[in-house]
């Protein structure tokens, strides 16, 4: 069976080969151009991706030594994401389908980073803890099953990558703004600014950091009008004290669900799962639990085209068939996770 997933949700063009269930290819185009605007400009990716999708394509087959014809199954982003980005892989995706007259799956991008620790090789145990971080979304979820997930815990303002991207934004670094935070508070071993870590009232479990952002923000204002300027040293010392408090933030919700339900496995993953002191504190956390941990290799955090093909597949499989009516959706709806699990029942 050789599973085909394509993945266009924002600024990584992806094509993946699942050829029974081993990735063959996972060839990933990051459209490097948007730092230059500090930002995704949403036009230009859609571009970009329409530009890349058919040679990405070519690649990936040759990677994997098939051809067009033994494709069995094509699986593509729906959504959640950038409309006109999203609309070229489905598009894509559905055009490949009906001319080669095989199966087609949307797939939604958020369940490609839940289960993407099914690509590694040991695979997480049900019921998991999944912290999904990415540039759009942050969620505390729990795992039980391939169908039924249950949201813990969300952001209730900006997403963490978000944070990071802003908050790089502020210290004059590049966009995307959480590898550049990442290695600026590597320099700093003792970071000495107590950011704000948020309490969310009303949940337990929800996250929140537009405090955090707006006081790093205070911070480097006050630095700037007192001295002018702001050194090296400082910069560091602002990055890693802001990375910490982000940490701090993740880990507290993490632990009181850790207390309060019983869970098999941890699972970080999302583009932000990239980040070596969140990655750090979520396998401390584990050992300290007992709990198996599972954080997807760096190709698999970001966005990529094997986690959509791997999810694709498993609804396949689960009996799922979808018409090519089906169409792109740019944002994840209030209930969707209390649908998830009725929806596939
Ligand atoms: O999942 P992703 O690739 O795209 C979305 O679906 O949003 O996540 C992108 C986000 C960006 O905000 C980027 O700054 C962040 O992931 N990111 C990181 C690191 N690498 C990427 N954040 C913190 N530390 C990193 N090493
Ligand atoms: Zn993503």
């Amino acid at each position: 069976m050789n599973v085909l997933g394509i993945e266009s949700s924002c600024d990584e063009t992806s094509v993946s080969i699942l050829s029974d269930g081993i990735i063959t290819s996972n060839l990933i185009s990051s459209q490097d151009f948007h730092s230059k605007y500090g930002g995704v400009v949403p036009e230009l990716s859609s571009r970009a991706h329409l530009q890349i999708i058919v040679p990405l394509l070519r690649q990936a087959l040759a990677k994997a030594s098939l051809a067009l014809k033994d494709i069995d199954l094509i699986c593509a982003t729906a959504g959640p994401g950038l409309i006109g980005a999203l609309l070229v892989g489905l598009t894509f995706a559905k055009g490949l389908a009906y001319a080669l007259n095989k199966p087609f799956v949307p797939v939604n991008h958020i369940e490609g980073h839940i289960y993407s620790g099914f690509l590694m090789e040991e695979k997480p145990k049900f019921p998991m803890l999944t912290l999904v971080v990415s540039g759009g979304h942050t969620l505390l979820l729990k795992v039980d099953s391939f169908i039924r997930i249950t949201k813990l815990g969300e952001t209730a303002d900006d997403a963490a990558g978000e944070a990071f991207d802003k908050v790089a934004k502020m210290l004059g670094l590049p966009y995307p703004g959480g590898p550049a935070i990442q290695r600026l508070s590597e320099k700093c071993k003792n970071p000495t600014i107590k950011f704000p870590v948020a309490e969310i009232s009303s949940n337990k479990f929800d996250f929140s950091f537009s405090g955090l952002k707006t006081s790093v923000l205070r911070h480097i204002q006050k630095i700037k009008s007192e001295f002018g300027s702001m050194s090296q040293k400082e910069i560091e010392n602002i990055a890693a004290s802001f990375q910490l408090s982000v940490v701090k933030s993740l880990h507290k919700s993490i632990q009181r669900a850790l207390d309060q339900f019983e869970f098999n496995s941890i699972s970080l993953v999302g583009g932000v799962a990239a980040n070596n002191a969140i990655r750090q504190m979520i396998i401390d956390i584990s050992s300290q639990y007992k709990k198996q941990v599972v954080i997807p290799d760096l190709e698999f955090c970001g966005d990529n085209a094997a986690m959509i093909a791997q999810r694709g597949f498993q609804l396949h499989k689960s009996g799922k068939v979808y018409s090519l009516e089906f169409n792109a959706y740019p944002s994840l709806s209030e209930n969707y996770f209390n649908s998830i699990s009725k929806e596939n029942d």
